[in-house]
């Protein structure tokens, strides 16, 4: 993860796959709430796996919870 790049760019979720918080949230409003699932779902996968936290709170807010 590069911290430094996340939080200068809004709305950035996933630095190492460059995925963004509404392409999160469109998943797991579709009621996905695994990690890698989530990652495969928008073709790609966990690298470092530091946005765990993050992604889990778009899917804290769908109502379930992430598993690795
Ligand atoms: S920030 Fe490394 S896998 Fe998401």
């Amino acid at each position: 993860m590069d911290i430094t790049r996340k939080q200068q760019t809004p709305g950035l979720v996933c630095t190492c796959n460059d995925l963004y918080a509404e392409e999160i949230a469109e998943i797991t409003a579709m009621g996905e709430t695994e990690y890698k699932e989530i990652f495969a779902l928008l073709d790609t996968q966990p690298r470092c796996g530091e946005c765990v936290s993050h992604v889990n709170q778009f899917v804290s807010a769908s109502d379930g919870k992430t598993t690795l």
